[in-house]
């Protein structure tokens, strides 16, 4: 049987409200407006097999556009419900080189910008595995009453007032963290809500899980390959050896973690010193989300959510988990700088 009494993401976010009488509301509406592109996705995603059979390239669908990727289709997504709605100024995107600014009144008035990774891990998209959605969410620092600027969006990640991710997985879910606490919504298909499902989660302190990419172990520095070592080996001190998970879809891998327990890492390789992640929609809200759950987030020597960011699409190292098994990894990067 079906809980039916379970709160709803809106619920969940106006009952938040009463606790802040001074609160506006803008906040909720933003994460109503994300939560509905994600289910728009989450439809699409479910059938994007069917559409590469049903549908031959460069034919139109029902509304006469385009059948478009599945990234390009949840970027558009996303920037619709954020540009119609009335809580956001503007977006930053993976999919668009520059911000997104949009200028009109209502959106002017707007207290809140936006950055996201609409969909994380596309390359699993056609082999059926699961995939996500990233978000950011800062205060702007520009005077309300005009256009946004790219400062807004520059900002240190400890600046973030709310981070999230969806994973479109065996099930649908809408994880979202502000300062006060991190919660897990399920999308109950009969319904089409998200319930909460996962109140308050915490990461685990400890976990048996490490993620990261074997295939360029050769290519890590010498505390990362030490560390990865003795991840495969028995020690009194960690209870090893850990098991090895790596989906390649990053939310996936890092809400596992973040459930379960665990470290993910994508360290810089000697070809790519900074990695692949991008800074601004990708690290620092998970850096957040995980802080807030207890874990920790860090370039290998800085705190992820105090880098201060120079550019829009700028990518850093990236090693995120549970609290001591982050310390362990830090004292084998530790001990091979010096
Ligand atoms: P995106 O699909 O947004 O480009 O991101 C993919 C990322 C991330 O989700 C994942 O952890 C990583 O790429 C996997 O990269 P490797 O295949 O190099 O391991
Ligand atoms: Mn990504
Ligand atoms: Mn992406």
């Amino acid at each position: 049987m079906i809980n039916r009494n379970i709160l709803t993401l809106d619920e969940f976010t106006l009952q938040q409200l009463r606790n802040f009488p001074k609160a506006t509301g803008e906040l909720s509406r933003l994460l109503r407006e994300i939560g509905l592109a994600a289910k728009r996705v989450n439809v699409e995603v479910n059938k994007a097999g069917l559409v590469d059979i049903l549908g031959d390239e460069g034919t139109t669908n029902v509304q006469g556009e385009e059948v478009k990727k599945l990234d390009v289709f949840a970027n558009n997504q996303l920037i619709g419900v954020l540009k119609h709605g009335i809580s956001c100024a503007g977006i930053g995107s993976e999919e668009l080189d520059d911000i997104e600014i949009f200028d009109d009144e209502l959106s002017n008035q707007s207290k809140y910008v936006c950055l996201f990774d609409p969909l994380d891990g596309s390359s699993n998209i056609d082999v059926n595995v699961s995939i996500g959605t990233i978000f950011s969410i800062y205060r702007r620092v520009s005077p309300l009453g005009t256009p946004c600027t790219k400062e807004d969006f520059l900002q240190p990640g400890r600046k973030q007032v709310a981070a999230g991710y969806i994973v479109y997985g065996s099930s649908t879910m809408l994880v979202y963290a502000t300062r006060r606490g991190v919660n897990g919504f399920t999308l109950d298909p009969q319904i089409g809500e998200f319930s909460l499902s996962h109140a308050n989660i915490q990461c685990p302190k400890d976990g048996k899980i490490y993620s990261v990419n074997h295939g360029n172990f050769f290519l890590y520095n010498s505390g990362v390959k030490k560390y990865i070592d003795a991840c495969q080996k028995k020690t009194k001190e960690t209870g090893g050896p850990y098991t090895q998970r790596y989906i390649g879809s990053m939310v996936s891998d890092v809400h596992r973690n973040l459930i379960k327990g665990g470290i993910f890492m994508y360290p810089g390789t000697t070809d790519k010193p900074n990695g692949k992640l991008r800074l601004l929609y990708e690290c620092n809200p998970f850096a957040f989300i995980v802080e807030v759950a207890g874990g920790k987030a860090t370039n290998g020597e800085q705190r992820i959510l105090d880098i201060e960011p120079t550019e829009l699409h700028q990518r850093c190292p990236f090693f995120i988990g549970s609290e001591n098994m982050m310390a362990e990894l830090e004292s084998y990067l530790e001990k091979e700088k010096s």
